[in-house]
């Protein structure tokens, strides 16, 4: 275990979270004895994009149906439960904090997903499975909070079968400029480890895979972020409470974290990044 991961794990933590995305899907009318995977992408996609970016970072992997993803920093387990309703694949998901191993794997019961996907608590930087286990394997905005990108490139290559696809969706740094605190994935500077496309690249490259396709996603992610405002402002304005949304997994502060995040978005200094990358 790295030194930094006790704290980014005690970052995630939210008690009571599961209990609480039920209670607000409640209140909007949703059937949660009957609960669908769907009814969930508003807070279980912990990403810029949502389940749009899930989709888009997915179509670009030619996975058919049956294949063995793997997907590393599984969140709350929803762009899993999303491959493997839309892609039929068969989904592993480790996460270094284990309360959200354990939502992950609830709230896949509860969708009817439970045999589509299964998740343990691990690190993405000492991963507890064999050598070529995987067809593919995905990673969508983890590696702000890993350390050690080498060790991510060269444990992710070491559980791919030869010629697997790793498609990598993390927030990456564009320019120099001072970030502010917190953000999404980061109390503090000593757990946020964003690096360049370059960084990500080379590492990449050092562990054998191929680079192809790279597409940066900063004006996807500003957009994004103008029209979850848009929706607070309106439901401001009637007074309507807001439909539940990544706030609930952001814990207390996700404005100001958020709002941090958009200004370094805005400043040009980071933007989520896709890169397409084969093994061999
Ligand atoms: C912003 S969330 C993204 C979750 C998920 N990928 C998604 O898009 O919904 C970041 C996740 O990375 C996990 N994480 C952070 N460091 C990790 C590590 N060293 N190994 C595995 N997971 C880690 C956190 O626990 C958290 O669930």
């Amino acid at each position: 275990m790295t030194t930094v991961e006790p704290g980014v794990a005690r970052h995630y933590e939210i008690s009571g979270l599961e209990q609480r995305i039920l209670a607000a899907l409640a209140e909007t009318g949703v059937d949660i004895a009957h609960l669908r995977a769907s009814d969930l992408e508003a807070v279980d996609e912990f990403h810029i994009g949502g389940v749009a970016a899930t989709r888009e970072l997915i179509d670009q992997m030619g996975l058919t149906p049956g294949a063995r993803l793997l997907d590393i920093g599984s969140g709350i387990g929803g762009p899993a439960r999303f491959v493997a309703s839309a892609a039929g694949a068969e989904v592993t998901g480790i996460d270094l904090t284990q309360s959200y191993v354990d939502i992950a794997t609830s709230l896949s019961k509860r969708t009817g997903l439970g045999e589509m996907t299964r998740f343990v608590q691990g690190s993405a930087l000492d991963m507890p499975f064999a050598k070529a286990s995987f067809d593919a394997a995905v990673i969508l905005h983890v590696g702000m909070n890993l350390p050690d990108k080498p060790k991510l490139m060269s444990e992710t290559a070491r559980v791919l079968k030869p010629g697997g696809v790793f498609a990598v969706y993390d927030v990456m740094r564009l320019k120099d400029g001072d970030l502010t605190y917190p953000l999404p994935w980061a109390s503090d500077d000593t757990m946020s480890f964003v690096a360049t496309p370059d960084d990500y690249r080379s590492a990449a490259v050092a562990a054998g895979f191929s680079v192809t396709a790279e597409r940066p996603r900063g004006a996807f992610a500003i957009e994004f972020f103008a029209a979850m405002r848009a929706r607070l402002a309106a439901a401001q304005a009637t007074g309507k409470k807001p439909s539940p949304g990544l706030g609930l997994v952001m814990g207390d502060d996700a404005r100001t974290k958020m709002t941090h995040l958009v200004a370094a978005l805005e400043g040009g200094i980071l933007a989520p990044v896709e890169l397409i990358l084969r093994l061999g």
